[in-house]
């Protein structure tokens, strides 16, 4: 079976799953964060090489502010507890996003989480937080601008190449597979230039009904589509390794 290297989700639902119970939106969090150890396992168990975990968005900064500060502990807690077994199972934790936000605490936690685990090569897990798709563009954008104005570099030399180099992820396959749980059909400012490519699947449950049978059949149906990048069909089965840029 054809297995995507790199996978991608945007973990939603949690706030309507607490809702329907008539709870507070923080206990959808809570059980929100018991998906992604599933999420984890099943990556680990079908030898995919990298997750990338969508977790809070540029804009969700915008919530109300007790729901942030509620995340923000659910996240220190989640660093406290599940690193070092992750480190255990070989899992490399990085982040993208915009660190400046979070508090110094977070932060440093963030660093040594990346810190401890930087040799494991089982799976790459990448947990993006604070992060944006159009704020990846501005920042390899500027990163370039900033290239060329000091005179190391060309705007001729400026190609999809030199663009994707300064993007995040930017050392990893491109994402095969992309699940957003929760029922909503958008891409929500995630990957918005890594995933030109990527193959899409949308499924009702909730992020905190996650199991493992949701995911097979995310794999199930990935395994059955013919990826093309813009050629022909026929192009494509003459050449059974068309790479996944
Ligand atoms: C996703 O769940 C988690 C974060 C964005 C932090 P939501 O909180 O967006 O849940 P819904 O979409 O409101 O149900
Ligand atoms: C996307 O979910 C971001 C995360 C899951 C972290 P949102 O709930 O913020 O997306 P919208 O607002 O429904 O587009
Ligand atoms: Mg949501």
């Amino acid at each position: 079976m054809n297995i995507p290297r790199h996978l991608a989700v945007i973990m939603d639902g949690n706030g309507r799953w607490a809702e329907r119970r008539k709870r507070p939106r923080i206990i959808g969090h809570r059980a929100g964060a018991r998906a992604v150890n599933i999420c984890i396992d099943f990556c680990l168990e079908h030898g995919i090489e990298a997750l990338t975990l969508f977790a809070f968005s540029s804009e969700n900064w915008g919530r109300p502010e007790d729901e942030i500060g509620a995340l923000m502990k659910l996240f220190m807690n989640a660093l406290d507890r599940e690193v070092d077994e992750l480190h255990r199972r070989q899992v490399r934790i990085r982040f993208i996003g915009d660190r400046e936000r979070f508090s110094d605490k977070i932060r440093a936690r963030m660093t040594s989480a990346e810190t401890q685990t930087r040799d494991n090569s089982r799976l790459t897990l990448t947990i993006a937080a604070s992060y944006g798709g159009r704020q990846d563009i501005v920042l390899a954008t500027r990163a370039l601008a900033e290239e060329v104005a000091a005179g190391r570099l060309q705007p001729d030399q400026i190609d999809e190449a030199a663009v994707h180099a300064r993007m995040a992820l930017s050392d990893l396959p491109t994402p095969d597979l992309f699940i957003r749980t929760g029922g909503d059909h958008r891409i929500s400012n995630f990957l918005l230039w890594q995933m030109a490519y990527t193959e899409l699947w949308f499924t009702e449950t909730l992020w905190p009904e996650l199991d493992a049978a949701t995911l097979r059949r995310a794999l199930d149906d990935y395994a059955q589509r013919e990826r093309r990048f813009g050629l022909t069909g026929a192009q494509i089965a003459a050449q059974p390794d068309p790479g996944t840029a």
